[in-house]
């Protein structure tokens, strides 16, 4: 029962035995809702502010759960679906406005593509509830007032370890795609990894952020166009080329197949037929020669692909897609940077694995060489705390963004950063950690 709801019962009962009528009633809330802030220690802030706002705006501040703050004065329809980004009290509320507004668009199928995993969705749905394998360990009375979540990668400070994922075709739930996603990153300072086929090409990506962006590689299967894509995320300044390993050999992507029945537009609009037309119409592939293209993700990609990209890429190398120790030594011997544990949310194939599941194997095969960062279902702050306490040094986030973004646009993914980056505060003070590198294994335990 919320506070709200409580207090209301409260007046039913007192009304019964004589009590006050509405407008009094409506007076006497007034009064408490001022003698609640005169209380309050949170009284500076100067607009009923969500718990959030005010962690950000005051790093002195503690988060209280006071009812009188998580109740939200909106009115929400009769679907009990958020109508603003401010309403939403975790990013777990950004997906049913994140699918009424997809579907109000009539493209079911755009809503299939971000939900969908692989076969039975097993392996998505896996990444977040195997977080719950995990415990966290609480310290008491350490001064946990200022907090710092920066972490430092590649000698770039993020101000959190939380980055946003490469996703692609984000055209399909705002028409600046990686821009509007960029323009929020930035105003956070979060770092992002943009696609090779996201709609928006690297160059405005790396404008609108004000600092140059990750870079995800799709190699496809023609080297020169391979080299073109690095050069251009290069001389755009991107420090990174990220190539994703875990899209070679197919995959069943049920969940999309099912709601592509559903819908009824002509796609060939957008989606025009013809693999290299449908790589062609994506900005990152402006002006470089496609024409021979057959694959996207590399075929037949091996160990000696890896070598010849390390012999082309000027800054760092990362592997995403990483899921055992074995290739995280394999990947150390071929001079790669840093990792990112990930199946891709569980898009890849149906293994049942969970990325946390398998991330301090890889963390302890590198040893400590070079960065490990990890994705997949993380959608709490306790979820990046576990992530970093069981080695990772960054923690990706990949559908919780794109609600946020379908729903409302860059304030959606803003609220989405805020929400995640306030809940990881208040468990860092939790575990007293003051910074990042105070969140070591001994903060977790197995459930
Ligand atoms: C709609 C969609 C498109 C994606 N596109 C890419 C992509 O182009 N390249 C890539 O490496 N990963 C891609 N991913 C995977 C994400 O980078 C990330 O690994 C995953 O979304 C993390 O899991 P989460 O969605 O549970 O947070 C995509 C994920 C989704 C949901």
């Amino acid at each position: 029962m919320t506070g709200l709801s409580r207090r209301t019962t409260l007046v039913k009962a007192t009304h019964a035995a004589g009590a006050p009528d509405i407008s009094e009633r409506t007076m006497i809330a007034r009064r408490q809702l001022l003698r609640f802030f005169a209380a309050s220690p949170l009284l500076t802030a100067t607009s009923l502010g969500t718990i959030s706002t005010l962690l950000t705006a005051n790093s002195d501040a503690l988060a209280q759960s006071y009812d009188v703050l998580r109740g939200s004065r909106r009115a929400f329809g009769p679907d009990g679906i958020i109508t603003a980004p401010a309403d939403a009290l975790d990013v777990f509320e950004f997906e049913p406005a994140a699918k009424k507004a997809v579907l109000s668009q009539d493209a079911p199928a755009h809503w299939g593509y971000l939900q969908s995993g692989v076969d039975g969705d097993v392996t998505r749905d896996a990444n977040h509830t195997a977080f719950a394998k995990y415990n966290i360990r609480v310290q008491r009375l350490i001064d946990a007032r200022k907090i710092d979540t920066s972490v430092k990668i590649f000698g770039e400070t993020w101000a959190s370890p939380i980055f946003m994922c490469p996703v692609s075709s984000l055209g399909a739930y705002d028409p600046e795609a990686g821009v509007t996603v960029a323009r929020a990153a930035a105003k956070r300072n979060h770092q992002m990894i943009l696609s090779t086929v996201d709609n928006a090409s690297i160059v405005d990506v790396n404008k609108a952020h004000g600092r140059p962006a990750w870079f995800m590689l799709y190699p496809t299967d023609d080297w020169n166009v391979t080299r073109a894509l690095v050069q251009r995320a290069e001389n755009a300044g991107s420090p990174a080329i990220v190539l994703t390993v875990d899209r070679q050999g197919g995959r069943n992507t049920e969940t999309l197949f099912r709601e592509r029945r559903q819908d009824l537009r002509e796609c060939s609009g957008c989606h025009t037929p013809g693999f290299t037309n449908e790589v062609s119409r994506k900005a990152n592939f402006a002006d470089i020669d496609v024409s021979k293209v057959t694959n996207l993700y590399g075929t037949g990609m091996t160990w000696e692909f890896v070598d010849r990209l390390r012999g082309i890429v000027k800054g760092k190398l990362v592997l995403k897609g990483i899921m055992t120790g074995e290739d995280a030594k394999e990947a150390l011997r071929h001079g790669v940077d840093g990792l990112i544990v990930s199946n891709h949310g569980g898009r890849a194939e149906e293994s049942g694995q969970a990325t946390i599941g398998v991330l301090a194997e890889v963390v302890d095969s590198v040893g400590g060489r070079i960065p490990v960062l990890i994705d997949g279902g993380v959608r709490r702050g306790t979820d990046v705390l576990k992530a970093l306490a069981l080695g990772a040094t960054a923690v990706g986030i990949g559908r919780p963004y794109v609600w946020g973004l379908a729903s409302f646009g860059e304030a959606g993914v803003d609220r989405v950063l805020q929400i995640l980056d306030d809940e990881f505060i208040t468990i860092m003070r939790q575990v007293g950690a003051l910074d990042i590198t105070h969140i070591t294994r001994r903060c977790v335990t197995s459930a």
